[in-house]
């Protein structure tokens, strides 16, 4: 049994390509289930296209945008300078102004949507539903940040499932924000519909954003909205005035690696130091990173029961997520 299933569930829905302002700078290519993408602002429109010339296959994600002779925007190969206009169409050869363009250079354009910071595609010319409703990082009354989109050597369900598991704070991140001194995990709210996990629970954890931050433990409530199978937001309340939203997606390459994208905002300390809050969170992602990389088998699989895995009491998202995940194999 594998993961592919759950790997194949992301092409029928929305996938994280590339943090919105990254397109400011030209062109970005990206690999989903094994295709390679590239996205590109055109003008007033962001375009996903297959990320390979239809002359001789060279990869637009490393040409830049320039207008064609009539104007419009165009994504412009970095071999021969082939122009694709917003709808795919290659409308332009410089070295051949006036001829002639076999249609069978025109790229077929994949469904976009730019929302929250990030772009995302679907593989789907009918995706279902839309990306995650990740708003807060919108919101007028906080700040925020990206980290840079990360390729870890890692399953895509293993990233998703440790980013919602609770019980390994006091153990990966003892040196960042986990409580040592309180490892023990209360029950877990768990709730699932078809596109949804949400799962909340209240624990111990040091009151720090950054990585020079005070070591005080704090009791906070951590809330997960979870939309299968690879986004989640986790909300962060500290207390009445103080709430983080950390929001983290992957985009699996192929069954056994992924490219991460994390966003974070707060409502408070906005005059804080943002490099230092990235640079803490960039840590804790380390630490994460590290102990995945190591896990075997390096998939997770959907059958809790498997021989080289025992669920556990805390391990009530994992449960529900690969029943969830188990569900795509019987259709
Ligand atoms: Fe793209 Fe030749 S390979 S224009
Ligand atoms: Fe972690």
């Amino acid at each position: 049994m594998s993961d592919a299933p759950l790997v194949a569930a992301a092409r029928d829905g929305w996938t994280a390509v590339a943090r919105s302002d990254a397109l400011d700078a030209g062109p970005v290519g990206s690999t989903v289930l094994g295709e390679p993408v590239v996205v590109a602002r055109l003008g007033d429109e962001v375009v996903a296209l297959p990320d390979r010339c239809g002359h001789r296959g060279a990869p637009l994600s490393g040409g830049d945008v320039r207008p064609a002779p009539d104007g419009r925007p165009c994504l412009v190969c970095p071999y021969h300078g082939l122009h694709h206009d917003a709808s795919g169409a290659a409308v332009h050869l410089p070295a051949r102004p006036t001829g002639r363009l076999p249609r069978r250079l025109d790229r077929e354009p994949w469904p976009v949507r730019e929302r929250h910071g990030l772009v995302w595609v679907s593989l789907s010319s009918e995706p279902v539903g839309e990306p995650p409703p990740w708003s807060a990082f919108d919101r007028d009354d906080v700040v925020r940040f990206q980290l840079e989109p990360e390729l870890w050597e890692v399953a895509p369900g293993r990233i998703v499932e440790n980013f919602n598991d609770l019980a390994h704070f006091p153990f990966v991140h003892a040196e960042t924000f986990g409580d040592a001194s309180s490892p023990d995990v209360a029950d877990i709210t768990v709730e699932s519909d078809a596109a949804t996990i949400r799962h909340r629970i209240e624990m111990s954890q040091l009151d720090r954003q950054t990585l020079d931050g005070p070591l005080v433990p704090i009791d906070v409530t951590y809330s997960y909205v979870h939309q299968f199978p690879f986004a989640t937001e986790l909300e962060i309340r500290f207390d009445d005035d103080r709430t983080e939203w950390i929001q983290m997606t992957v985009a699996p390459v192929d069954d056994d690696r992924a490219l991460v994208f994390q966003q974070n905002a707060r409502n408070f300390d906005l005059d804080g130091d943002l490099a230092a809050w990235a640079a803490f969170q960039q840590a804790v992602n380390d630490e994460d990173h590290g102990l995945l990389g190591a896990l075997r088998p390096r998939r997770a699989r959907p059958d809790c029961a498997d021989l080289h895995e025992i669920a556990l009491a805390v391990d009530d998202f994992t449960i529900a997520y690969r029943r969830r995940w188990a569900q795509l194999l019987v259709g």
